[in-house]
């Protein structure tokens, strides 16, 4: 059982057509939250989930949800969402006008708030609310769609971003999505990511535990060879 990070199954690379029978597939004591995007076709390309599928994992999954906003009128839906069931929802810096006020609103109804920067945008903002958030996600692709390659550059913004955290002693959890797999995860968790969104890595399996526990091992292993890590 990992001690100090989790890995979020993306229901994005589900079967749409299953999606409960696909969420108990990845049901082991590993793991916590499934991870829902949710995009709306404006501020992302495409079209994905919306409250009703929220609800539903909720009813019938024991999981916790993180519900990932990819949409420009987020102001609007927190509430639905909150009402569906997330237990964290996560705004996107640059779809919404007013970070601060929407992170205080996700909060103000009982939840967990994180925001989400794209890869090409800067952190430095995220010292005006650093203390305020409970999560940071960093996109590792440009958000829209699961199955792209992580891109190299975002570990750099994984350890800018962990560095502020020192430094402003503050308790956010570092959360990094796409492109998560074997091969990308312990580069992420060295620079201080903590919450491994991982989608088609998980679900172009057949064997979803086993790809869980491939990932889990390929961080455990190289945590046990001693490569260093930043202290988050
Ligand atoms: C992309 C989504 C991701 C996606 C990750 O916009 O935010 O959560 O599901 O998928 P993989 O792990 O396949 O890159
Ligand atoms: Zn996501």
């Amino acid at each position: 059982m990992p001690s100090d990070f989790k890995i979020l199954p993306s229901i994005l690379a589900a079967d749409a057509g299953k999606i409960i029978e696909e969420a108990r597939t990845v049901d082991i004591p590993e793991i916590e939250y499934l991870h829902i995007d949710v995009m709306d076709g404006h501020f992302v390309p495409n079209l994905t989930m919306g409250p009703q599928i929220v609800s539903s994992l909720k009813k019938h999954t024991r999981f916790k949800l993180d519900v990932h906003l990819m949409i420009t009128n987020a102001s609007e839906m927190i509430p639905v969402f909150v009402d569906a069931g997330a237990d964290i929802i996560t705004i996107h810096q640059e779809a919404v006008k007013h970070l601060d006020r929407e992170i205080n609103q996700i909060k103000d109804l009982g939840i967990k708030a994180g925001v989400s920067l794209n890869p090409a945008t800067h952190s430095d903002s995220l010292r005006w609310i650093i203390s305020d958030v409970d999560l940071i996600l960093v996109m590792s692709v440009n958000p829209g769609f699961g199955g792209q390659k992580y891109i190299p550059a975002m570990s750099d913004k994984l350890a800018m971003v962990a560095r502020m955290k020192q430094e402003y002693e503050a308790n956010f959890i570092l959360e990094v999505d796409g492109g998560i797999d074997i091969q990308t995860a312990f580069t992420a968790y060295r620079n201080g990511a903590r919450y491994f969104v991982a989608g088609s890595a998980i679900f172009s399996h057949q064997n979803r535990i086993q790809a869980i526990h491939d990932i889990i091992n390929s961080i455990e292993k190289q945590k046990s060879d001693g490569k260093t890590t930043f202290r988050v």
